[in-house]
Protein backbone atom coordinates (compact mmCIF):
# COMPACT_ATOMS: atom_id res chain seq x y z
CA UNK A 1 0.00 0.00 0.00
CA UNK A 2 1.08 3.32 -1.00
CA UNK A 3 1.59 5.61 2.22
CA UNK A 4 0.89 9.88 1.26
CA UNK A 5 1.78 12.31 3.88
CA UNK A 6 -0.23 15.79 3.91
CA UNK A 7 0.87 19.00 5.56
CA UNK A 8 -1.85 21.38 6.01
CA UNK A 9 -4.62 18.47 5.85
CA UNK A 10 -6.82 20.20 8.69
CA UNK A 11 -8.92 22.32 6.40
CA UNK A 12 -9.83 23.70 2.34
CA UNK A 13 -7.36 21.82 -0.58
CA UNK A 14 -5.18 19.80 2.13
CA UNK A 15 -8.84 17.89 4.24
CA UNK A 16 -9.95 17.16 0.56
CA UNK A 17 -6.94 15.94 -1.11
CA UNK A 18 -6.58 13.43 1.84
CA UNK A 19 -10.03 12.47 1.43
CA UNK A 20 -9.30 11.55 -2.32
CA UNK A 21 -6.22 10.14 -1.47
CA UNK A 22 -7.69 7.64 1.07
CA UNK A 23 -10.13 6.94 -1.30
CA UNK A 24 -7.42 5.64 -3.86
CA UNK A 25 -6.14 3.64 -1.84
CA UNK A 26 -2.91 5.08 0.45
CA UNK A 27 -2.39 4.85 3.81
CA UNK A 28 -3.00 8.28 5.15
CA UNK A 29 -0.67 10.68 7.18
CA UNK A 30 -2.51 13.99 7.93
CA UNK A 31 -0.92 16.81 10.21
CA UNK A 32 -1.41 20.43 11.00
CA UNK A 33 -2.01 22.28 13.98
CA UNK A 34 -5.36 22.04 14.30
CA UNK A 35 -5.48 18.67 16.44
CA UNK A 36 -9.36 18.30 16.62
CA UNK A 37 -9.93 18.75 13.43
CA UNK A 38 -7.06 15.92 12.63
CA UNK A 39 -8.85 13.76 14.27
CA UNK A 40 -12.02 14.51 12.79
CA UNK A 41 -10.61 13.23 9.89
CA UNK A 42 -8.95 10.79 11.64
CA UNK A 43 -12.25 9.02 12.34
CA UNK A 44 -13.41 9.55 8.54
CA UNK A 45 -10.59 7.71 7.34
CA UNK A 46 -9.68 4.42 8.68
CA UNK A 47 -6.44 3.03 8.88
CA UNK A 48 -5.48 7.01 8.63
CA UNK A 49 -2.33 8.65 11.09
CA UNK A 50 -1.84 12.46 12.45
CA UNK A 51 0.20 14.51 14.12
CA UNK A 52 0.18 18.18 15.17
CA UNK A 53 2.89 19.89 13.52
CA UNK A 54 3.02 23.57 13.38
CA UNK A 55 5.81 24.23 10.64
CA UNK A 56 6.63 27.76 11.64
CA UNK A 57 8.56 25.71 14.32
CA UNK A 58 11.20 24.24 11.45
CA UNK A 59 13.48 22.31 13.49
CA UNK A 60 10.40 20.75 15.62
CA UNK A 61 8.03 19.98 12.56
CA UNK A 62 11.36 18.17 10.88
CA UNK A 63 11.54 15.74 14.00
CA UNK A 64 8.11 15.59 13.65
CA UNK A 65 7.67 14.68 9.92
CA UNK A 66 10.29 11.85 10.57
CA UNK A 67 8.36 10.80 13.92
CA UNK A 68 5.33 10.12 11.24
CA UNK A 69 7.02 8.63 8.27
CA UNK A 70 8.83 6.33 10.71
CA UNK A 71 5.10 5.43 12.66
CA UNK A 72 3.84 4.85 8.92
CA UNK A 73 6.07 2.46 7.75
CA UNK A 74 7.63 4.93 5.34
CA UNK A 75 6.53 7.39 2.91
CA UNK A 76 5.68 7.41 -0.75
CA UNK A 77 4.43 10.71 -1.57
CA UNK A 78 4.99 14.00 0.60
CA UNK A 79 2.12 16.57 -0.16
CA UNK A 80 2.99 19.78 1.48
CA UNK A 81 -0.32 22.25 1.62
CA UNK A 82 0.44 24.19 4.81
CA UNK A 83 0.33 27.64 4.33
CA UNK A 84 -1.21 31.19 5.52
CA UNK A 85 -2.18 34.51 3.03
CA UNK A 86 -2.92 37.87 4.65
CA UNK A 87 -4.29 40.86 2.33
CA UNK A 88 -1.36 43.35 3.57
CA UNK A 89 -1.16 46.75 1.94
CA UNK A 90 -0.18 48.17 5.61
CA UNK A 91 2.97 45.72 5.59
CA UNK A 92 2.55 45.36 9.08
CA UNK A 93 5.50 42.96 9.71
CA UNK A 94 3.40 40.60 12.50
CA UNK A 95 1.39 39.39 8.86
CA UNK A 96 4.36 39.58 6.61
CA UNK A 97 6.44 37.35 9.05
CA UNK A 98 3.82 34.52 9.71
CA UNK A 99 3.95 34.15 6.03
CA UNK A 100 7.61 33.90 5.79
CA UNK A 101 7.46 31.71 8.79
CA UNK A 102 4.89 29.82 7.47
CA UNK A 103 4.87 29.33 3.64
CA UNK A 104 9.10 30.08 3.34
CA UNK A 105 10.81 28.73 6.24
CA UNK A 106 7.98 26.00 7.25
CA UNK A 107 8.15 24.99 3.79
CA UNK A 108 11.86 24.66 3.01
CA UNK A 109 12.39 22.92 6.35
CA UNK A 110 9.85 19.90 5.58
CA UNK A 111 10.28 19.90 1.61
CA UNK A 112 14.36 19.44 2.58
CA UNK A 113 13.15 16.62 4.98
CA UNK A 114 10.78 15.09 2.37
CA UNK A 115 13.35 15.59 -0.20
CA UNK A 116 16.56 13.41 2.26
CA UNK A 117 13.87 10.96 3.09
CA UNK A 118 13.70 10.05 -0.29
CA UNK A 119 16.94 10.12 -1.36
CA UNK A 120 17.84 8.05 1.23
CA UNK A 121 15.13 5.50 0.02
CA UNK A 122 15.95 6.11 -3.76
CA UNK A 123 12.41 7.05 -4.67
CA UNK A 124 8.98 9.21 -3.93
CA UNK A 125 7.18 12.20 -5.28
CA UNK A 126 7.13 15.78 -3.07
CA UNK A 127 3.71 17.86 -4.36
CA UNK A 128 3.98 22.00 -2.89
CA UNK A 129 0.81 24.00 -3.09
CA UNK A 130 2.10 26.98 -4.55
CA UNK A 131 0.42 29.72 -6.34
CA UNK A 132 -0.59 31.53 -9.43
CA UNK A 133 0.57 34.38 -7.21
CA UNK A 134 4.43 32.97 -7.56
CA UNK A 135 4.32 34.72 -10.87
CA UNK A 136 4.09 37.93 -10.01
CA UNK A 137 4.50 40.69 -7.18
CA UNK A 138 1.63 42.11 -5.10
CA UNK A 139 0.80 44.99 -4.10
CA UNK A 140 -1.77 44.14 -1.47
CA UNK A 141 -0.12 40.63 -0.32
CA UNK A 142 3.71 41.34 -1.21
CA UNK A 143 5.10 38.61 1.28
CA UNK A 144 2.09 36.02 -0.05
CA UNK A 145 3.21 36.37 -3.98
CA UNK A 146 7.11 36.26 -2.66
CA UNK A 147 6.68 33.08 -0.39
CA UNK A 148 4.50 31.33 -3.49
CA UNK A 149 7.42 32.47 -5.39
CA UNK A 150 10.27 31.11 -2.99
CA UNK A 151 8.01 27.53 -2.92
CA UNK A 152 7.88 27.49 -6.66
CA UNK A 153 11.49 28.05 -6.94
CA UNK A 154 12.28 25.65 -4.36
CA UNK A 155 10.60 22.83 -5.94
CA UNK A 156 12.08 23.48 -8.94
CA UNK A 157 15.66 23.13 -7.24
CA UNK A 158 14.50 19.96 -5.66
CA UNK A 159 13.78 18.71 -9.25
CA UNK A 160 17.05 19.90 -10.79
CA UNK A 161 18.77 17.85 -7.74
CA UNK A 162 16.87 14.74 -8.25
CA UNK A 163 17.29 14.02 -11.90
CA UNK A 164 21.08 15.36 -10.96
CA UNK A 165 21.24 12.91 -8.47
CA UNK A 166 19.57 10.13 -10.50
CA UNK A 167 17.14 9.21 -7.37
CA UNK A 168 13.56 8.60 -8.86
CA UNK A 169 12.05 11.48 -7.22
CA UNK A 170 8.98 13.09 -8.67
CA UNK A 171 8.61 16.93 -7.86
CA UNK A 172 4.71 18.54 -8.51
CA UNK A 173 4.55 22.17 -8.40
CA UNK A 174 0.83 22.77 -7.74
CA UNK A 175 -0.56 26.59 -8.60
CA UNK A 176 -4.19 27.01 -8.00
CA UNK A 177 -5.91 30.27 -9.15
CA UNK A 178 -9.02 30.91 -6.48
CA UNK A 179 -10.28 28.39 -4.32
CA UNK A 180 -13.19 28.65 -1.86
CA UNK A 181 -11.35 27.98 1.06
CA UNK A 182 -10.76 30.11 4.73
CA UNK A 183 -7.78 31.49 2.99
CA UNK A 184 -9.56 32.74 -0.13
CA UNK A 185 -9.44 36.34 0.73
CA UNK A 186 -9.86 39.71 -1.59
CA UNK A 187 -11.69 41.79 -4.03
CA UNK A 188 -12.99 41.04 -7.78
CA UNK A 189 -12.51 37.18 -7.51
CA UNK A 190 -13.20 34.68 -10.66
CA UNK A 191 -13.13 31.10 -11.46
CA UNK A 192 -12.88 30.04 -8.31
CA UNK A 193 -13.92 26.48 -7.69
CA UNK A 194 -14.64 24.07 -4.87
CA UNK A 195 -11.54 22.67 -2.91
CA UNK A 196 -13.29 19.13 -3.85
CA UNK A 197 -12.36 20.50 -7.70
CA UNK A 198 -9.19 21.92 -6.96
CA UNK A 199 -8.54 18.56 -5.09
CA UNK A 200 -9.58 16.37 -7.67
CA UNK A 201 -7.59 18.13 -10.33
CA UNK A 202 -4.02 17.70 -7.96
CA UNK A 203 -5.08 14.40 -7.85
CA UNK A 204 -4.81 13.80 -11.49
CA UNK A 205 -1.47 15.98 -11.62
CA UNK A 206 0.01 13.91 -8.97
CA UNK A 207 -1.48 10.55 -10.70
CA UNK A 208 0.46 11.70 -13.76
CA UNK A 209 3.52 12.86 -11.84
CA UNK A 210 3.00 16.69 -13.94
CA UNK A 211 6.27 18.46 -13.08
CA UNK A 212 3.52 21.83 -12.78
CA UNK A 213 -0.05 22.33 -12.56
CA UNK A 214 -2.54 25.14 -12.85
CA UNK A 215 -5.75 24.27 -10.62
CA UNK A 216 -8.66 24.54 -12.13
CA UNK A 217 -6.46 23.58 -15.65
CA UNK A 218 -8.26 27.29 -17.03
CA UNK A 219 -5.80 29.35 -14.46
CA UNK A 220 -2.90 28.61 -17.07
CA UNK A 221 -4.72 31.17 -19.41
CA UNK A 222 -4.52 33.52 -15.99
CA UNK A 223 -0.50 31.88 -16.14
CA UNK A 224 0.34 32.84 -19.59
CA UNK A 225 -1.01 36.19 -19.19
CA UNK A 226 0.91 37.17 -16.15
CA UNK A 227 4.17 36.03 -17.59
CA UNK A 228 3.70 37.99 -20.70
CA UNK A 229 2.35 41.09 -19.48
CA UNK A 230 4.61 44.25 -19.45
CA UNK A 231 5.42 46.00 -16.53
CA UNK A 232 3.80 49.52 -17.72
CA UNK A 233 0.09 47.56 -17.72
CA UNK A 234 1.00 45.39 -14.52
CA UNK A 235 1.44 47.89 -12.36
CA UNK A 236 -1.45 49.50 -12.48
CA UNK A 237 -3.39 46.57 -11.28
N1 LIG B 1 -7.66 29.10 -1.44
C1 LIG B 1 -7.04 29.67 -2.45
O1 LIG B 1 -7.63 30.47 -3.21
C2 LIG B 1 -5.59 29.33 -2.74
C3 LIG B 1 -5.04 29.78 -3.95
C4 LIG B 1 -3.72 29.47 -4.24
C5 LIG B 1 -2.97 28.73 -3.36
N2 LIG B 1 -3.52 28.30 -2.19
C6 LIG B 1 -2.67 27.53 -1.28
O2 LIG B 1 -3.29 26.29 -0.96
C7 LIG B 1 -2.80 25.83 0.29
C8 LIG B 1 -3.97 25.34 1.14
O3 LIG B 1 -4.77 26.47 1.49
P1 LIG B 1 -6.37 26.44 1.54
O4 LIG B 1 -6.86 27.33 0.49
O5 LIG B 1 -6.83 25.03 1.57
O6 LIG B 1 -6.64 27.19 2.93
P2 LIG B 1 -6.91 26.66 4.40
O7 LIG B 1 -8.18 25.93 4.46
O8 LIG B 1 -6.71 27.84 5.27
O9 LIG B 1 -5.73 25.60 4.65
C9 LIG B 1 -4.46 25.95 5.08
C10 LIG B 1 -3.83 24.73 5.70
O10 LIG B 1 -2.49 25.08 6.09
C11 LIG B 1 -2.30 24.67 7.43
N3 LIG B 1 -1.35 25.52 8.12
C12 LIG B 1 -1.37 26.87 8.25
N4 LIG B 1 -0.36 27.27 9.03
C13 LIG B 1 0.30 26.15 9.41
C14 LIG B 1 1.42 25.90 10.24
N5 LIG B 1 2.07 26.90 10.86
N6 LIG B 1 1.83 24.62 10.41
C15 LIG B 1 1.17 23.60 9.80
N7 LIG B 1 0.10 23.77 9.01
C16 LIG B 1 -0.32 25.02 8.84
C17 LIG B 1 -3.69 24.78 8.07
O11 LIG B 1 -3.76 23.93 9.20
P3 LIG B 1 -3.77 24.47 10.72
O12 LIG B 1 -4.36 25.85 10.72
O13 LIG B 1 -4.58 23.45 11.43
O14 LIG B 1 -2.34 24.44 11.11
C18 LIG B 1 -4.57 24.27 6.94
O15 LIG B 1 -4.65 22.87 6.99
C19 LIG B 1 -2.03 27.00 0.91
O16 LIG B 1 -0.64 26.78 0.78
C20 LIG B 1 -2.45 28.19 0.05
O17 LIG B 1 -1.46 29.19 0.01
C21 LIG B 1 -4.81 28.57 -1.86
Amino acid sequence: MKKAIVIGATSGIGKELARILHLNGYAVGMAGRRTELLRQLQGELPGSRVREIDVSSADEAMTLLKELIREMGGMDLAVIGSGVGFVNPGLYWKREKETIDVNVSGFAAVAGAAFKHFSDQGSGHIVGISSIAALRGSSEAPAYNASKAFVSNYLEGLRQKAIKSGAAIAVTDIRPGFVDTAMMKGKGLFWVSSPETAALQIYQAIARKKKRAYVTKRWSLIALALKVMPDWIYDRF
